[in-house]
């Protein structure tokens, strides 16, 4: 049965600050995903933590939307069949030096705060992403 989903993509600061905006989207196209939507942005410090609330207990969640709302980001709803696994293989694993080659993380990740992308990671939170970046 088919399954097609949406979710939602970022291009974080360290990569739109390096100039991989182009170099990442080929990457999502030559695998298949349609990009539907997408706009380049700045957030504020608290556009951040409402995005990030999930992590409000971590110790890493102030450095975390400190540090997403510390440049333009590019946001972008792909589009595929099983988009929001298939999203997350192709970033890999949160700590670029874990991920596998071939990964976006691999690639391009210099860190594991500085991971040059986020991916949805459940439908539920694909939808609320996307509401949060797209439906206001
Ligand atoms: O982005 P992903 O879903 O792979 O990871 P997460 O566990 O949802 O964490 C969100 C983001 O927090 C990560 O992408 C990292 O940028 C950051 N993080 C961090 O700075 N230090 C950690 N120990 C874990 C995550
Ligand atoms: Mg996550």
């Amino acid at each position: 049965m088919s399954n097609i989903e949406q979710t939602l993509s970022i291009i974080k600061p360290d990569a739109v600050e390096r100039n991989l905006e182009n170099e990442i989207k080929t990457i999502f196209k030559n695998n298949g995903f349609k990009i539907l939507k997408e706009k380049k942005l700045k957030l504020e410090k608290t556009d951040a933590e409402q995005f990030y609330k999930v992590h409000e207990t971590k110790p890493f969640y102030s450095d975390l939307c400190g540090y997403l709302s510390s440049g333009p980001i590019i946001v972008m709803i792909l589009e595929k069949e099983n988009a929001i696994k298939l999203n997350r293989d192709l970033m890999g694993a949160t700590d670029p030096a874990k991920a596998d080659d071939g990964t976006i993380r691999k690639l391009f990740g210099k860190s594991i705060d500085k991971n040059s992308v986020h991916g949805s990671d459940s439908p539920e939170n694909a939808k609320i992403e996307i509401d949060f970046f797209f439906n206001n």
